[in-house]
């Protein structure tokens, strides 16, 4: 490049009107559009926000704002203000009424409407946008930025030979956005064991497998239907499956969903889902006995990746499940992976062969019941191992049981004590 629009004074970055409250208020306040002293003083504060973040917690699995938030001492579930907020951050996009309402929830819990409030909301904004695109693979993550020339003309400057921008405004989140890039959910399909992934139903049983120290958890559409009276697989259940994980996200984990086979609204769903900060979730190709045609479940999945990306989509092959069509499950495993899948999860396959099989022609993680052990499953090359439904039933028998022997005057087994129960409110 002849002249470098980003190393020259005289290029601004756009003039933002001064704003009271909400996105206005916002942007006014951050270093990203300020210019001189304000700009000076306003990106030290960033930068000094920024040096009380250890760099290596941010490496740990988690939604990326979920994890710089807790940095930052917010709450985690920050994340679906913050994303709204992002999607008009930017001058020349209109504000939504809804972004307005979470600038203001985020500057209450800040506790005041001052810069370093703007400093540590302006941090996540900057971080959310950018750092989903660089784990979705989008190179460059930030396609271009805007500077106004000293005509008042406002010129686009590429960013795809400098990701992270340069000069006074280039990204002082870069070690930031790189550690939180590499401890992404689909960093724990990669270990040398496989990723033991429980499922839950609720948020007590979640934030109890959180406290035993799973690294991850997985909700069971079972579980999750069955609690709310209603059948699973059956499209019914997507008020309470988007609830939970509502819930969910609170925790200090990655969070993955069952959303059976996309609720007749993969667009929606994945929507919600990516703004509220969820980290993957299981699509399933059953239909009642039988399977969707192949082609067109790769077309949900490559309509839920369409829309969220960065979420690690678990592309459920549902032929041994079902005990139909049991020949066609690699085709479609590598149909699903072509579409955008970032695994894939074969529940009722057993046979040691059959494994092996799938294992070695799915060139992406694959993941199966715990129908086996555990160290034998990674020995086959299997990368997660899910419970499925089995801890919701596990948890209904013990129920019964206990219940029973009440009223029948036998020894009761061990529980956990109220005490413990009330403090995985706190988690
Ligand atoms: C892949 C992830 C990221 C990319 C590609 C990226 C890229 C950029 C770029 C290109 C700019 C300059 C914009 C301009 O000159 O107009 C910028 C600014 C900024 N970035 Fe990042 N960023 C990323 C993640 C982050 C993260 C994680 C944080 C915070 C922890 C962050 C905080 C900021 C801030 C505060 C600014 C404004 C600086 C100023 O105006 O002085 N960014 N970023």
């Amino acid at each position: 490049m002849d002249h470098d629009v980003l190393l020259d004074a005289g290029y601004t970055v756009p003039a933002v009107p001064f704003g009271e409250a909400g996105v206005a208020w916002l942007r006014s306040h951050v270093a990203r559009f300020s210019e001189g002293a304000d700009h000076v003083r306003r990106r030290g504060l960033a930068e000094s926000l920024l040096s009380t973040v250890d760099v290596a917690e941010l490496e740990r699995p988690g939604n990326p704002v979920a994890k710089l938030a807790h940095a930052l001492g917010l709450p985690r579930d920050v994340v679906a203000d913050v994303s709204v907020v992002a999607r008009c951050y930017q001058p020349h996009v209109p504000v939504t009424p809804e972004a307005d309402l979470a600038v203001e929830r985020l500057v209450a819990l800040c506790g005041a409407r001052d810069e370093v409030a703007a400093a540590r909301i302006g941090l996540l904004v900057q971080a959310c946008d950018a750092t989903n695109a660089l784990i979705a693979g989008k190179n460059p993550p930030v396609p271009l930025t805007r500077r106004v020339a000293p005509s008042g003309e406002v010129v686009e400057v590429s960013l795809a030979d400098r990701l992270f921008g340069d000069g006074r405004h280039g990204c002082p989140g870069r070690a930031h956005a790189l550690a939180l890039a590499a401890g992404t959910f689909h960093s724990l399909h990669r270990g040398p064991s496989p990723l033991v992934l429980p499922n839950a139903w609720d948020f007590a049983s979640a934030a109890a497998l959180v406290q035993a120290g799973f690294a991850a958890i997985g909700t069971t559409s079972l579980g999750v239907a069955a609690a709310h009276g209603i059948p699973d697989a059956a499209g019914l259940a997507r008020a309470e499956t988007l609830g939970l994980a509502r819930k969910l996200v609170r925790l200090p984990v990655p969070i993955t969903v069952d959303i059976e086979a996309g609720f007749g609204d993969v667009r929606g769903v994945a929507e919600e889902l990516a703004a509220m900060g969820v980290c993957g979730v299981n699509i399933e190709d059953g239909r009642g006995e039988g399977l969707e045609d192949p082609v067109v479940q790769a077309g949900l999945i490559a309509e839920f990746k369409a829309v969220a990306p960065h979420l690690f989509v678990n592309a459920r092959v549902d032929a041994h499940w079902l005990h139909v069509e049991e020949g066609s499950t690699v085709e479609r495993a590598l149909r699903y992976v072509d579409a955008g899948a970032d695994g894939v999860f074969v529940p009722g396959l057993r046979e040691e062969g059959e494994i092996e099989k799938v294992v070695e022609a799915v060139p992406v993680p694959v993941n199966l019941l715990a129908q086996h052990d555990v160290r034998r499953l990674g020995e086959l090359g299997v990368k997660r191992v899910s419970t499925g439904s089995l801890l919701f039933r596990a948890a209904l028998g013990a129920t019964v049981s206990t219940a029973v022997a009440v009223r029948d005057g036998r020894p009761l087994s061990p529980v956990p004590s109220y005490d413990e129960i009330q403090a995985l409110a706190g988690l």
